[in-house]
């Protein structure tokens, strides 16, 4: 992780660079930085478990994962219910897992279910299905699993670093006022299945970006979470949450909520995204995505952006309400004068696909 790499080989990089990369928890404190004396406009503590103030929406992790078998690995875990314009009670659980080390190595899975409540009995998020779960594990801790086929696992996440409040204060407008907050780091202990055998996290070298996300969102959008090194020593990773939307009025519209060290953060609008031309085509969706960028935001920071493999599409049979989750690369400056590198995930919605 030491010297830039040229923009053009980053997509032939891959696995040098990923040799390279260090996947570092942080352990801050997120609960002990005292979530309640943020000015969040929604009860922060209270937004794992059931509330009148709002619905479900979205529980998603990202694991980036080093393992006892040498490899690195990427498991995406995501929930969603209470989504507006679905029926009322339908829930949906997916998840993916890629081999860093060798990304021919990719299984995904999407599935619905009617009539499920994620709240479970007593109000505390209980995502739990017979092949998956993601569920609240106690203050400050969630567990994700999946028996399923090709994609096994068993994390713990720590809700140990310090958040991210998108927006500022963990809200801003799309055609809804979405709420969200990230926490870019969190501790990771767990295991895998791959090819019938155990592997464990070890968990020094292993970190979960967790997202807490609800009441809507954009009609499609294309949103990074970024892990950017500034070279300098013994400081965290910069983690970067990046939306990107057309809005159906006003048109272009992107917000980067950048956590510059714990405890501080600054959001930027986004200037200008352009795609490099590399695509990929889904058989199962029909849907085409973008495989590379170049992210500009308004503070000077220019990032080339560059997906590590082209399939990384989540679908369901029957290709209802797709997405991509993507392992990036990125490479750049953050603001006007420090150089950085880093990775992270892409996840594209593509158009057609929410109310
Ligand atoms: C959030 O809710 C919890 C539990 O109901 C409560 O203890 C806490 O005081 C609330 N926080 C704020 C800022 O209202
Ligand atoms: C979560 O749901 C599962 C399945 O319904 C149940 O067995 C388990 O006890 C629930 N856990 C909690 C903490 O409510
Ligand atoms: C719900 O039950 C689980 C498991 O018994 C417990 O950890 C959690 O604190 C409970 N939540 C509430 C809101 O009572
Ligand atoms: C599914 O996986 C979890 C976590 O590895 C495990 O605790 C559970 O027993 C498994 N369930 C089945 C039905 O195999």
């Amino acid at each position: 992780m030491k010297s830039p790499l040229p923009v053009a080989g980053l997509t032939l990089l891959s696995a040098k660079v990923a040799a390279a990369i260090k996947f570092v928890p942080e352990i801050d404190g997120a609960l002990a930085n005292g979530l309640d004396t943020l000015p969040t406009p929604f009860n922060l503590t209270n937004s794992q478990q059931r509330s009148s103030e709002y619905g479900a929406g979205s529980f998603w992790s990202s694991s980036f994962l080093s393992a006892s078998n040498n490899h690195q690995y990427l498991v995406i875990s995501h929930v969603m219910a209470d989504v507006p314009f679905w029926t009322p009670g339908r829930a949906m659980y997916r998840g993916s897992v890629l081999d860093i080390t060798d990304t021919s190595k990719y299984t995904q899975f999407e599935f619905f279910v009617d009539d499920y409540d994620v709240f479970g009995e007593n109000g505390t998020f209980n995502a739990t299905f017979s092949d998956y779960g993601f569920v609240s594990a106690g203050p400050g801790a969630l567990r994700t699993w999946s028996n399923i086929s090709g994609a096994e696992f068993d994390l713990n996440i720590e809700l140990s670093s310090s958040i991210i409040l998108n927006g500022g204060i963990g809200v801003f407008q799309v055609s809804s006022t979405l709420h969200q907050w990230s926490l870019p780091a969190g501790k990771t202990t767990g295991s895998l299945s791959i090819d019938g055998l155990k592997v464990s996290v070890d968990s020094k070298s292993s970190l979960t970006w967790y997202d807490r996300q609800w009441n809507g969102g954009p009609p499609d959008w294309t949103w990074f979470e970024l892990h950017l090194d500034t070279g300098k020593l013994k400081a965290d990773l910069v983690p970067v949450s990046a939306w990107i939307w057309e809005d159906p009025e006003a048109g272009f519209k992107g917000i980067a909520s950048i956590r510059e060290e714990p405890g501080v953060q600054k959001v930027v609008p986004v200037k200008s995204l352009e795609t490099t031309g590399r695509t990929w085509t889904s058989e199962a969706t029909g849907a085409e995505y973008a495989l590379g960028w170049v992210l500009e935001l308004t503070d000077g920071t220019k990032l080339s952006i560059s997906s590590q493999r082209d399939n990384q599409e989540l679908a369901a049979e029957g290709g209802e309400f797709p997405a991509y989750a993507g392992y990036i690369l990125a490479e750049g400056r953050l603001g006007r004068d420090q150089n950085i590198q880093g990775y992270g995930v892409v996840e594209i919605v593509p158009p057609g696909n929410a109310g």
